[in-house]
């Protein structure tokens, strides 16, 4: 028997001018996406700015629908279109912003589990982690490093 640690590092910035330029500029990205987003039935609008290799910025958000499973996240579909438009382009960053109508969303909001599975793909693929920006409306930002340090024990085709 033996008993592992794990652990993450994440920084946190008390707000939007804290960070370097190319991240302000890729939340921002995010912040405008999620302004577009379509949850009229959890109000709840999530926006995700994928910076790529070759300079694109590849915009997703939110896009629900009556049916309440068939809705996807804002980060499935910036990181699908990426797949579907620009396959064997690096990922290099990811910012997500997510605002309520109903709430001030005053924390870091990060991907939920599904998304994290998701884009962990990606970053396996590519050999190469990609930090991770993110927000809600206002307040603190959190960065990560990599998408696979938020996610240990995933599951990944290894064991296919
Ligand atoms: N949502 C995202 O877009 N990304 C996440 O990581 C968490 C949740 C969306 C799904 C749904 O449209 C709304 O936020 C409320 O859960």
């Amino acid at each position: 028997m033996k008993e592992i640690k794990i652990s993450t590092t994440a920084t946190v910035y008390n707000d939007v001018s804290e960070l370097s330029t190319e991240d302000r500029m890729l939340m921002e990205k995010a912040v405008d996406a999620r302004k577009k987003a379509y949850a009229p039935y959890s109000k709840f609008n999530v926006g995700a700015a994928l910076l790529l290799e070759n300079g694109e910025i590849v915009l997703g958000n939110n896009q629900e629908n009556a049916a309440y499973p068939s809705g996807l996240c804002a980060e499935r579909v910036a990181i699908y279109y990426a797949g579907a438009t620009y396959p064997g382009v690096k990922i290099m960053k990811l910012a997500i912003s997510a605002s309520s109508s109903i709430t001030k969303v005053d924390k870091p909001v990060g991907p939920c589990g599904a998304c994290r599975q998701s884009l962990s793909e990606y970053e396996i693929k590519q050999k190469q982690s990609f930090p991770l920006i993110f927000m809600g409306e206002v307040g603190e930002i959190v960065k990560t490093e990599s998408l696979l340090s938020l996610l240990p024990f995933s599951f990944d085709s290894s064991y296919l």
